[in-house]
């Protein structure tokens, strides 16, 4: 094994594990992509390895090895990342689950890498054999209808090991810990309450924010939690400890929220190995993800989930339930999208049968008259959602846009909207998706949570989202007061009030918001500073043509297989 060759896997692992922490590009932040040749050197190296008999000790040696040459990061974490990875990867590899030529197309799509045959990854739901219903023109509530609020919560990611006055400038993955270096200077030093570098939250400051909400919305009807509750050491994570951070977040949310029911989601981040969601076809104990599970259903039922629910999500970590007549949750797991999770380069068609599972339930809910709110970590319009995937998941939108009332997600960290647009008349919006950025501050992110307002309470109601309001706190602010005073809280906009031109926030409404948006640079700047939930950093940097055209794409991609949209952008 000649070792530039070594060099390479070790690099790309590397930057993969970089880009996995990333995530896909946003905005202006873009982490270091690999090529797509250094990508195809490296997935073939991988498998000559496991061909010419090295084992997984060996493989993770190797790249242990490089990563001390190259002082990339500390040999414990590209130990840690590779040590978790290298079995899945092996597996997935020896049982021909994958096409090696493929798997950059998969890794890599942002960058258009090219597949070998990716005919052999095709797979399509078969749609609904009940037609759709003609579309009934929308007709949103009078001011007098009841209302409900609705928390929701996205990305806390607590860091039990966070530490006051650690390294916040560490060259690790996850810093602010005991073992994040040396602290060079006073403001290499981790704040009080958190730190807008690469750090999570401490739990006096998820402590505070959740009292702080619960005395500030006494009126919340439910809350809405789309996963991610694990910190960022993604060389260090265990099933254990995963479980145990699962548990601690859900008492404190319901000892400050005692008769308010929650419904949550996986995110990448709650697997060990992280982004790792095997199919459930997988019952090897060490391969498999049948203990999160399981785990996830005891806890969520313990925590008020009906016990209807169990038997999804011990099979694939979702669920659907009736929150009130007329509205019904279904939680999804698109982490069986996301490019990062090994198990999506399998050619495993509708993994966990997710999709044909909503399908079904979705017509369910349509022959009851009952609206539907999705709920999942990752938008399946996302430059990590997989574009096959992406695109079935459109089309199951659009043929149920009349029962899916609204779409909630998180894992970007930002404050998005994503609009769904009719297949056949292509101007057509049918679908909105709200993206509640993260409670940590990760990176670069003042704290945030939402809370939306929605028509309800007849069984009648359009159950539809009538305004949303982001809270935020500034961590500078925060830390400055010190630990004398709890940090405080304040609405950063209410999305009405904020972008005059929303009367409402219907398909139709949003999509004239973004039209407005390609022409009116104050409306694009109010969005791009919401974006980033007013963070100074992020603000002071500004937003250039790259950066417009990112945010923009985004709003208006669906189907990650389709960026046609994006091009009228460009035009502008
Ligand atoms: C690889 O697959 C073969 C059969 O296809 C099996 O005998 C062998 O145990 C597998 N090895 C590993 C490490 O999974
Ligand atoms: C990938 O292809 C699309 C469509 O052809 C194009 O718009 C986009 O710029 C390409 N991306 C890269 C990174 O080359
Ligand atoms: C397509 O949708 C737009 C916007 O809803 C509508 O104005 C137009 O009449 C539709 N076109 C067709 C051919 O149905
Ligand atoms: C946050 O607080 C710092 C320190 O008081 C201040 O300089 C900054 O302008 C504040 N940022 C925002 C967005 O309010
Ligand atoms: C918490 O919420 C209350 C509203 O009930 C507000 O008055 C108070 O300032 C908040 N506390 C902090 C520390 O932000
Ligand atoms: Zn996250
Ligand atoms: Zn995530």
């Amino acid at each position: 094994m000649c070792s530039l060759f070594l060099t390479f896997v070790s690099l790309s692992f590397v930057i993969l594990i970089n880009h996995s922490i990333q995530g896909a590009p946003s905005g202006e932040r873009r982490s270091i992509l690999p090529t797509c040749s250094l990508c195809n050197l490296v997935v073939r190296g991988i498998f000559q390895s496991f061909e010419i008999g090295l084992t997984d000790e060996d493989i993770v040696d190797n790249i242990a090895l490089t990563c001390i040459s190259r002082n990339l990061y500390e040999e414990e974490i590209c130990r840690g990342v590779a040590t978790a990875a290298i079995p899945t990867v092996r597996y997935i590899y020896n049982n021909s689950l994958v096409d090696p030529g493929n798997v950059c197309g998969i890794l890599m799509q942002e960058a258009n890498c090219t597949f070998s045959d990716r005919d052999k990854l095709e797979w399509s739901i078969a749609p609904s054999s009940i037609s759709k219903p003609d579309v009934v023109q929308l007709t949103l509530p009078s001011s007098e209808t009841p209302t409900i609020k609705v928390l929701h919560l996205a990305d806390p990611h607590w860091d039990p090991e966070y530490m006051e006055g650690s390294n916040a400038n560490c060259g690790n993955p996850l810093c602010c810990r005991a073992s994040s270096g040396t602290v060079n200077t006073v403001e290499d030093s981790a704040g009080y309450w958190g730190d807008y570098r690469k750090c999570d939250l401490p739990w006096r400051t998820l402590e505070s924010s959740v009292e702080n909400m619960s005395k500030q919305h006494k009126d919340i009807s439910y809350i809405i939690w789309t996963g991610d509750l694990v910190p960022h050491d993604i060389w260090s994570t265990s099933r254990e400890e995963n479980m145990l951070i699962h548990e601690r977040l859900l008492n404190l949310v319901k000892s400050y929220f005692p008769d308010t029911p929650i419904y949550p989601t996986l995110g990448n981040h709650d697997a060990h190995p992280v982004n790792t969601f095997a199919l459930p076809e997988i019952t090897d104990q060490e391969l498999g993800t049948g203990w999160l599970y399981q785990d996830a259903e005891r806890l969520w039922t313990k925590f008020g989930l009906p016990s209807e629910t169990s038997s999804t999500i011990r099979h694939g970590g979702y669920y659907t339930a009736l929150i009130q007549p007329g509205l019904r949750i279904v939680s999804l797991n698109t982490n069986y999208c996301y490019t990062f999770n090994w198990w999506t380069l399998s050619s495993a068609k509708d993994p966990a049968s997710l999709l044909s599972w909503l399908t079904k339930t979705l017509e369910d809910a349509e022959i009851a008259n009952e609206k539907v709110h999705i709920i999942a970590h990752i938008p399946p319009g996302n430059e990590d959602c997989w574009a096959i995937y992406s695109r079935e998941f459109d089309k199951i939108v659009n043929r149920f846009e009349s029962t899916v009332a609204a779409q909630f997600y998180g894992h970007t960290h930002n404050e998005e909207f994503k609009l769904f647009y009719d297949e056949t008349n292509t101007t057509r919006p049918v679908n909105v998706a709200y993206i509640a950025g993260s409670l940590t501050s990760f990176t670069n992110l003042s704290p945030s949570y939402r809370v939306y307002t929605i028509d309800g309470q007849r069984p009648d109601s359009s159950w539809s989202v009538l305004d949303f309001s982001t809270w935020t706190m500034n961590l500078t602010e925060a830390n400055q007061k010190g630990p004398m005073h709890l940090p405080e809280w304040f609405e950063l906009y209410q999305a009405k009030k904020e972008y005059a031109i929303m009367t409402d926030l219907s398909p139709k409404t949003v999509d004239d918001f973004f039209s407005r948006m390609l022409n009116d640079d104050a409306l694009f700047q109010l969005y791009f500073k919401n974006y980033y939930k007013a963070t100074d950093k992020m603000v002071s940097e500004g937003c250039d043509e790259k950066c417009r055209k990112t945010l923009l794409c985004r709003l208006v991609t669906s189907n990650i297989a389709d960026r046609g949209r994006c091009q009228r952008i460009d035009r502008k």
